[in-house]
């Protein structure tokens, strides 16, 4: 398949990573990096109810995991290490909520073959985030489909189970609210249960249209926040950074992720998520 040629934003993308990544690890001659890799990935158990969550599919087990940033901050085995420590948990259905590789598509089927391999029933579903688009999305979309990985691009899959359906929604990066609200309406419908989008911007539109739940990522919680304080942090560019929101009836749940851009978490500790969806 021809290689997408690099992009303004791609070169952007390098360029910001040796400044904030590999030129500091360099300077602190890889202390930053071991002290990162140090860190350990947690497990985020959580309930979130929504009365208009579909009752057929009460206490359905979410497993959620975002922004791995495969690359220099995120190597192969820790990534899989993180989608083990999900694999032990047992969920009902995998999503992962995009950034799948931080600059590189190179190197991601063996990860997306382990989400697809976790032991989940209702199967493995992804979307894209800002960083699967810098390199070649292309490439990412073909290796997804190789893996078993659903991969929903502005796109539905309803799951079938005893005669009820779950309807996942599932839109590519948007920057904007405006953006995200053009997917929304273009790509969900009163029916939408689940919709999956890496910029956690999309719920408003998707409140607004009554969906249940909404799965985000792309903030990482800021990386840097204030002690037991997790909303305080370092995305300040956000509404919705990090944790679980409420708009009416519609519940978001927005993971600080796996993964990092820069070689530091303070107060953030990097998480994969299993969310019990419930109706009550
Ligand atoms: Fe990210």
């Amino acid at each position: 398949m021809p290689r997408q040629s690099p992009s303004g934003k791609f070169k952007r993308a390098k360029a910001r990573h040796l400044l904030f990544t590999t030129g500091p690890n360099t300077l602190s001659r890889g202390r930053l990096f071991k002290k990162h890799f140090d860190q350990s990935i947690e497990l985020k158990e959580i309930e979130i109810a929504s009365p208009s969550w579909p009752s057929a599919f009460d206490n359905l087990r979410v497993g959620h995991v975002s922004d791995f940033h495969l690359g220099d901050l995120m190597p192969l085995d820790r990534a899989l290490g993180a989608i083990e420590l999900l694999a032990t948990q047992e969920p009902d259905i995998v999503v992962c909520t995009g950034d799948v590789v931080d600059l590189y598509v190179d190197g991601a089927m063996p990860l997306l073959d382990a989400l697809a391999n976790i032991n989940a029933p209702l199967g493995t579903m992804l979307v894209l985030g800002n960083h699967d688009e810098l390199d070649c999305s292309r490439t990412l979309t073909s290796m997804a489909q190789r893996s078993g990985v659903r991969l929903l691009r502005d796109a539905t899959f309803d799951i079938r189970h005893n005669g009820d359906s779950l309807s996942i929604a599932g839109i590519d990066w948007a920057k904007t609210s405006k953006q995200c609200r053009v997917k929304v309406e273009k790509v969900c419908n009163k029916e939408t249960h689940l919709l999956l989008s890496h910029n956690p911007k999309a719920f408003k539109a998707a409140s607004e249209m009554g969906i249940p739940l909404t799965l985000s990522g792309h903030t990482h919680g800021g990386q840097l926040a204030l002690p037991r304080r997790r909303g305080a942090n370092l995305a300040v560019t956000q509404r919705y950074t990090a944790g679980t929101y409420a708009r009416g009836d519609s519940r978001l749940f927005v993971t600080v992720g796996v993964g990092a851009w820069f070689p530091l978490r303070v107060n953030c500790p990097a998480e994969v998520a299993v969310i019990t969806a419930t109706s009550n």
